[in-house]
């Protein structure tokens, strides 16, 4: 590697109005994810980079609290009015004064982009001594990006949007990613002499390209391979087609790993979730966050795991069962609609179908534990109410309601005691029958 500090500037204060939502764009999800963190992860997982800067502003607080109970080294900074991308890196200026190393400015509504891409892009960048690198890929149908625009010996001069092309302009294919590298020293000065002449009446941060052009600064592109993964979401169409792509890419990755997938048109399963090889994983299964799943299990179908799911082997998780924040040790079975949240389950449990950990208090807003140690099993339909542990090898009755500790081998029950009354039924039929021909 080289020898030069690393920041990031991560845009994020646009309205989003093609979303047509109330949510800010950036926090609009994938995998329950918003947007914003996949940037912010793959900036992180870059190296080098030491300090990283979102420009917030249309719901700056909503994204900025968010930022801030996720991530330590990121800075909010507030952009407001949104006056255009090239006024939003300006607002990172001021903390920037006298930075003496490269800036790498980042959309933060493209979720797609990897660590790997970021690195190999700087990397690029810095040997080729340039003093601004945007990233451009070709689009077969480049509607919606920037163009990147070259003279007749194929220079690189200028970035034309789409809404200020004329129609030679917008038959170019190869477009801007919206990801820049910028020798800060020399190309910083430019943000202030952007002007916001243009379709728009903003100030562009893809007019810099120009500005730089014109002082004889070295400006170049790096076309990248796998256009995936500079993807911009402006649209809910863009991130529904946005999950399919960052689910085929996992679902491929589990597969290689020795996952069997019946069907990969209808298992959703996050970037960050772990499973072991053999584990089958049937139609209609749904996995978000980050989970860890071991060998030998069967998942679904229909199942939802909903995050921080630690999940050991030969576990089975069945139809219509939602686990959130629980760890299930080896060979046990959860196998019909059943809710276990914030649970530790033991090796060997059996959990009937219909049992529910009764984890939240609405009112105190409290989420209590429930454990279920080795061996223990449920009847179906249990409840069990949080906080409370279902010790070694005990037996809950069908039915039952638990809500205190139940000791190492023993049954719990609170069912009603079952009460026969003969010839009910028949005495109800005589009872009626005189009365034929009543309303
Ligand atoms: C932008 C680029 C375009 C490129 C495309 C790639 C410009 C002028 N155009 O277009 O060349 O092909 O990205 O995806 O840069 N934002 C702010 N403050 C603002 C305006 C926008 O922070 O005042 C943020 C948005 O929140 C968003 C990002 O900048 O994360 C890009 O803005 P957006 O409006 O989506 O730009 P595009 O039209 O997609
Ligand atoms: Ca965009």
């Amino acid at each position: 590697m080289f020898n030069k500090k690393i920041k990031s500037v991560i845009l994020a204060a646009g309205r989003g109005t093609r979303m047509k939502s109330e949510l800010p764009k950036v926090l609009h999800t994938i995998f329950d994810k918003p947007l914003i963190s996949y940037v912010i992860d793959a900036v992180n997982a870059a190296g080098n980079i030491d300090e990283n800067f979102v420009i917030v502003g249309h719901e700056a607080e909503k994204v900025e609290k968010f930022i801030m109970s996720e991530y330590d080294n990121v800075k909010c900074i507030l952009q407001s009015p949104q006056l255009g991308t090239g006024d939003a890196v300006n607002r990172a200026a001021p903390f920037l004064k006298d930075f003496d190393g490269y800036v790498i400015v980042i959309c933060g509504d493209t979720p797609l982009i990897t660590s790997e891409t970021i690195n190999d892009f700087i990397e690029f960048h810095n040997n080729n001594h340039a003093d601004l690198t945007v990233m451009s890929a070709i689009y077969e149908n480049p509607k919606n990006y920037g163009r990147i625009i070259r003279d007749k010996n194929k220079k690189f001069i200028a970035i034309v949007e789409e809404k200020d092309a004329t129609y030679e302009q917008k038959a170019v294919k190869e477009v801007n990613a919206g990801i820049y590298c910028i020798n800060w020293k020399t190309v910083s000065p430019g943000f202030s002499c952007l002007k916001s002449n243009n379709a728009q009446s903003e100030y562009y941060l893809t007019d810099i390209v120009k500005w730089a052009v014109e002082q004889n600064l070295t400006v170049q592109s790096y076309i990248l391979e796998n256009n995936d993964e500079i993807f911009g979401i402006n649209t809910k169409l863009h991130l529904a087609q946005a999950a399919k792509i960052l689910n085929k890419k996992s679902l491929e990755r589990l597969m290689n790993e020795g996952v069997q997938i019946i069907d990969t048109e209808s298992a959703f399963i996050s970037p960050e979730t772990t499973i072991g090889a053999d584990t089958l994983i049937l139609p209609n299964v749904y996995i978000t966050g980050k989970n860890k799943i071991g060998n030998k299990c069967k998942i679904g179908p229909f199942a939802h795991i909903r995050d921080g799911a630690e999940i050991g082997n030969n576990v089975r998780i069945g139809n219509f069962v939602e686990i959130k924040k629980s760890i299930i040790k080896d060979n046990t079975n959860v196998s019909h609609l059943s809710y276990i949240g914030d649970s530790e389950l033991g090796t060997g449990v059996n959990i009937g179908a219909g049992t529910i950990t009764a984890n939240y208090n609405p009112i105190t807003k409290v989420k209590s534990k429930t454990v279920i140690k080795d061996g223990a099993n449920t009847g179906s339909n249990s409840v069990l109410v949080a906080p409370v542990t279902i010790k070694e090898m005990a037996s809950i009755g069908a039915g039952s309601i638990i809500t205190k500790d139940v000791e190492a081998y023993s049954l719990a029950i609170t069912r009603a005691p079952l009460k026969c009354l003969s010839n009910w039924v028949k005495n109800k039929i005589e009872q009626f029958s005189g009365r034929t021909g009543e309303k």
